[in-house]
């Protein structure tokens, strides 16, 4: 289990403004806005289709949002270069994308190498202290193949968190995990939000939206169309569309 002492994250505001995004002439995401307060956590729900994946695809620049602004902290995050905006924001897919010759421990120390620039030496003494921040130090030297999926992907949040990021955003990231693992890794993410992290979060896991965060957004077809709090969002949904949703998956 992840370990709970000691480190303590200094998670930095994201705030969305009118954001708006494309795939060629089809507007996927309208005019959102919505603000990540330091250390807290946002989990974004709603049906497929509804934009989720591209606002964290337009806020990591890996889609260039068509208009609208994204500041991180006191940055406007448009105007970083990418690769320091990725630095500075984590980001946790469904798939893993571990490298599979690679041992738990490489695949986070490759990564510190290759974006920090650390020495071997340096690099693993850092790697095997992320990978005990996960509860994974005993599995150091395990190729991907070795470890179950939920293993593999605490490796993917250490490697995350080795570049020392300012906010995590996570893209359901247990969606693809067998059902008995799914829970150690939300646990992960809860202690990284206990932790001071900023986190915003697109799961379909609306216990884990429930406990843990602090503002609950609900889109539905590139819109915001509600957000609050756990208790408005899950108990007193005001949208007929919210509530069918929620008729839906709950
Ligand atoms: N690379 C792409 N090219 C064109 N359309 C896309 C692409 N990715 C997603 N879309 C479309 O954008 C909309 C929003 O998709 P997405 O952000 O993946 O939604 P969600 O993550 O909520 O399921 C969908 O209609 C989807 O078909
Ligand atoms: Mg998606």
């Amino acid at each position: 289990m992840p370990v709970t002492d000691g480190h303590f994250y200094e998670g930095s505001s994201l705030e969305l403004q009118g954001l708006t995004m494309a795939y060629g002439d089809i507007e996927v995401l309208k005019d959102v806005s919505l603000t990540v307060a330091p250390g807290t956590t946002t989990c974004i729900i709603g049906p497929s289709g509804s934009g989720k994946s591209t606002l964290l695809r337009g806020v990591n620049r890996l889609h260039e949002p068509k208009s609208g602004s994204v500041r991180l902290a006191d940055d406007d995050a448009l105007a970083l270069k990418p690769d320091v905006l990725r630095r500075r924001i984590g980001l946790v897919f469904q798939h893993f994308n571990l490298f599979p010759d690679h041992t738990a421990l490489d695949n986070v120390a490759l990564a510190l190498r290759n974006v920090k620039g650390m020495s071997k030496k340096e690099a693993a003494r850092v790697a095997a202290a992320r990978l005990d921040e996960v509860g994974l130090a005993e599995r150091a030297d395990h190729r991907p193949r070795d470890l179950s999926g939920g293993q593999q992907q605490r490796v993917a949040i250490a490697r995350a968190l080795a570049m020392d990021p300012e906010v995590m955003m996570f893209d359901e990231a247990t969606s693809a995990l067998d059902p008995e693992l799914v829970k150690g890794v939300l646990n992960l993410m809860a202690n990284l939000a206990q932790r001071g992290m900023t986190m915003l979060v697109v799961t379909h896991e609306m216990g884990f939206a429930r406990k843990v965060a602090d503002q609950v957004v609900f889109m539905d077809e590139g819109r915001v169309v509600e957000a609050g709090t756990p208790d408005q969002i899950f108990d007193h949904p005001e949208s007929p569309r919210l509530r069918r949703f929620l008729s839906e998956v709950l």
